[in-house]
């Protein structure tokens, strides 16, 4: 669909109307607060847009995004939006969110040169080369979908080894990390198979949750 800037107005003044008309007061509930039980941390790309894909409204969903869903110890735009959501909103569930067919997994894997965001996609890189021997025992067409899965796993180890998840789990809040993939293909959500909701056992669950990606079958198709 070939949309204007005008058309981008358009579309909002409708949309509200309607949400208010099916839902009475919908915008003046959340006017005064938000109090989200999810927070996605997602890619940037177009097609992996969090609301629409889990069916979740205004309000439902704290979200971050950026270049192929990184958690980066030293980022403070990424540390400052998981504080707020843990601390400030008190959500219950962090969910990574890659998705296939990521182009900014495929550059990294590739070692594709882009320009700036080559420096940012080195995190993808390191990922790759601590994951070498896994990624090689995978035929290389199912490689970029591996290392999709990989970049989740470890982005949802970064995650729980943030202050901000320490602090929390060391005041006994109630929260869990999720690592999950996106289909842009089919739509659909999976799980990789790593829900961290303590430090404890946290090894075996990341060994295990490896061991899914070098075990699952990747046909040619695919
Ligand atoms: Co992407």
């Amino acid at each position: 669909m070939s949309t204007s800037i005008e058309d981008l107005f358009d579309h909002n003044r409708l949309w509200a109307a309607q949400m208010e008309r099916e839902r009475p007061g919908f915008f003046s509930k959340l006017r005064n607060q938000q109090s989200p039980k999810y927070m996605w941390i997602g890619c940037s790309d177009s097609r992996v847009p969090a609301n629409q894909i889990t069916g979740l409204e205004p309000g439902e969903v704290f979200v971050h995004r950026n270049v192929a869903n990184l958690v980066v110890h030293s980022d403070l735009n990424a540390l400052s939006t998981i504080q707020f959501a843990v601390e400030r909103l008190q959500v219950e569930h962090v969910m990574v969110v890659g998705h296939y067919g990521c182009s900014g997994v495929r550059a990294a894997l590739e070692g594709a040169r882009i320009g700036l965001a080559d420096n940012w996609l080195r995190h993808i890189q390191d990922v790759r080369d601590r994951h070498r021997v896994l990624l090689e025992g995978i035929a290389e067409h199912g490689r970029p979908n591996a290392m999709v899965e990989l970049n989740v796993i470890e982005q949802v180890l970064n995650v729980t080894h943030s202050t901000v998840l320490k602090d929390a789990w060391l005041r006994g809040q109630k929260v869990t990390v999720h690592g999950w993939v996106y289909g842009v293909h089919d739509g659909l959500l999976q799980d990789v198979g790593l829900s961290v909701a303590s430090h404890e056992g946290l090894e075996p669950l990341y060994r295990a949750a490896l061991g899914r990606v070098a075990a699952r079958p990747r046909p040619l198709e695919a």
